[in-house]
């Protein structure tokens, strides 16, 4: 069955020494602990290697906040998946609405990452959401629909069954408005059951599906105790070790 997962994106936040003090402090807090979910970091590529070798792995899995769209070669800037592979991280975030709204990477361009993702052994935290303006017109549900056959419905049944999915309405992110968690509940269960028509019903429940949006240790247990969310992607939240454990043990 699927696994419950509590993941940060810190985004670009964080110096070196100020997020390798984070992710010490939280592994720190988790000693001791078991953890009824998985716990992951998405930190800063400068951060990968540092923070990898400095956290207990078995307990806090890291993860990069994106990967580049090619193998390897000529292209001046851009992080490798197999690179982030190399430095102990095993996830990778794609798709993420600021890659998708700021960087303007469309569906061919996230499909390519979410296969060298997985080339490279990395689970992508594959994100979709639709913005305000496609909720206000009732749009949602085609809108993520879209999204996940896009960049996703290419892959094997196996290959699928590696990737976890965050929902994130775009107009709940670093908004303080989070999606109540019968929003949340609905369109998790339509994601999940857009799934199952691909890939029949065991894969679809197999697939951990996340939601992300103005998380925090408030709202986090009424979303996590609906059947079709299996989690969280959490911002603001992920960058103190005091607001993320709460969300961490809401389950
Ligand atoms: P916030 O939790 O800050 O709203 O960000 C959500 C998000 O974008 C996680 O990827």
């Amino acid at each position: 069955m699927r696994k419950n997962i509590i993941a940060g994106n810190w985004k670009m936040n964080t110096t070196l020494p100020e997020g390798l003090a984070l992710a010490k402090g939280l592994n720190e807090a988790l000693k001791g602990k078991t953890p009824t979910c998985d716990v992951v970091i998405g930190v800063p590529f400068t951060h990968l290697a540092s923070i990898a070798a400095a956290v207990d792995l078995t307990k806090i899995g890291v993860a990069a906040q994106n990967c580049a769209d090619k193998e390897k070669g000529a292209f001046t800037g851009e992080i490798s998946a197999a690179m982030i592979a190399s430095t102990g991280a095993t996830y990778t975030i794609i798709g993420h609405s600021e890659r998708r709204i700021y960087y303007h990477e469309n569906a061919e361009i996230l499909k390519n990452k979410v296969n060298l993702a997985l080339a490279n052994e990395l689970a992508p935290i594959f994100c979709i959401g639709e913005i305000l303006e496609e909720r206000e017109a009732g749009e949602h549900f085609n809108v993520v629909d879209k999204q996940v056959e896009a960049s996703l419905f290419n892959l094997s049944a196996e290959d699928f069954g590696k990737l976890i999915i965050a929902y994130e309405p775009v107009w709940a992110i670093g908004t303080g408005k989070t999606a109540t968690a019968e929003q949340a509940q609905e369109i998790h269960a339509h994601i999940r059951q857009t799934i199952a028509n691909k890939y029949g019903q065991t894969v679809a429940d197999n697939c951990s599906i996340l939601y992300g949006g103005s998380m925090n240790a408030e709202n986090a247990k009424d979303l996590v105790a609906k059947q079709d969310v299996d989690g969280g992607l959490i911002g603001g939240a992920s960058l103190s070790v005091e607001k993320f454990l709460p969300i961490v043990e809401a389950f």
